[in-house]
């Protein structure tokens, strides 16, 4: 019985979004990743929150490992919400996660979009605090929705702004399977096997002094020390955690702008090593 919220998190915006829920609403936390690749996922909770950053919304937001989650799961006649976090536009993650939820038998009873700073592109420190201002206001909406089991709240972009963008999601989907396709020099033509293999772009510089902590933070187990460097194996879930959290900002993609090292600052390096999936 009780609320379960399932998290995945690269830089911590989510996972401070889910822990803030859970407390609220004195939840249990649990990593996706902890969970995901270990067979039907039951539980005997009678509410599920489901906590994710979006990834790619002009091709559905929802990440790989989310997805995979919550195919895997058991979904029986639960209450379920989501919240997804973005740096600018959930677009139709919401409602997109509804129709997974809705295919396997579940049903989303509400779903909400929280912005926080992006993760990929520069945000000013002021920007940042006003989004985390909001952020306090809007988990008293969140947690009194949930709290009472309400349902029907989908924040989603709506039909008229879903038609007048389809020429462009069209174009940037296309330029993102083109570019994910290159950079995973894989003859496969799907986009998680890209993603996955997008990792072989990821390198470091001369400041990696071989810690580990990329390894330790990685909620997947996708990174090696060997010889002191870290080294990808390619089942990445391209969070962005190993970039972020290096002490030393050693790591480097060729995609990846130089100026964007961020996490949440309520976030420490070991709340994060408390998602892996396994470990060695
Ligand atoms: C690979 C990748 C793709 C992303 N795509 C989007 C996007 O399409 N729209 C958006 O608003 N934010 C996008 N973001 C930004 C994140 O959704 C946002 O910063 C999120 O809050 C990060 O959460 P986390 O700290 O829990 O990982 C993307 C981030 C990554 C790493
Ligand atoms: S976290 Fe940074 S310094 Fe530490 S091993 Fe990884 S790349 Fe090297
Ligand atoms: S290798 Fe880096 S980007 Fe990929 S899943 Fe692990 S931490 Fe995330």
């Amino acid at each position: 019985m009780g609320t379960e919220i399932y998290y995945f998190s690269g830089t911590g915006n989510s996972l401070t979004v889910a822990r803030d829920i859970a407390n609220k609403i004195d939840g249990t936390l649990i990593p996706i990743a902890s969970v995901v690749d270990k067979g039907p996922i039951r539980t005997d909770a009678d509410a599920i929150g489901i906590v994710f950053p979006v990834h790619f919304s002009a091709i559905n937001g929802i990440p790989n490992l989310v997805q995979r989650f919550v195919e895997n799961m058991e979904m029986n006649s639960k209450y379920i919400f989501a919240v997804c976090t973005c740096g600018g536009f959930s677009a139709a993650t919401i409602e997109n996660l509804g129709k997974i939820i809705e295919s396997k038998g579940g049903k989303l009873s509400a779903g909400f979009t929280v912005q926080m700073p992006s993760n990929i592109d520069a945000v000013s420190a002021d920007e940042q605090q006003k989004l985390f201002d909001e952020w306090d206001n809007k988990l008293e909406f969140i947690h009194k929705y949930v709290k009472a089991r309400d349902e029907g709240e989908f924040e989603t972009m709506g039909l008229p702004l879903k038609i007048a963008l389809t020429p462009i999601f069209f174009y940037y989907k296309n330029k993102t399977f083109k570019f994910f396709k290159k950079i995973s020099e894989s003859p496969d033509s799907d986009f998680k096997q890209w993603v996955w293999l997008s990792d072989k772009r990821f390198f470091t510089d001369d400041n990696c002094e071989g810690c580990g902590t990329c390894s330790q933070v990685c909620p997947v187990h996708n990174i090696k020390i060997i010889e002191g460097r870290p080294e990808w194996q390619h089942h990445c879930e391209i969070c962005f955690a190993c970039l972020n959290w290096c002490p030393n900002g050693a790591i480097h993609g060729e995609w990846i702008s130089e100026e964007v090292r961020y996490h949440h600052p309520d976030i420490e390096v070991a709340d994060m090593m408390n998602q892996v999936s396994f470990k060695d």
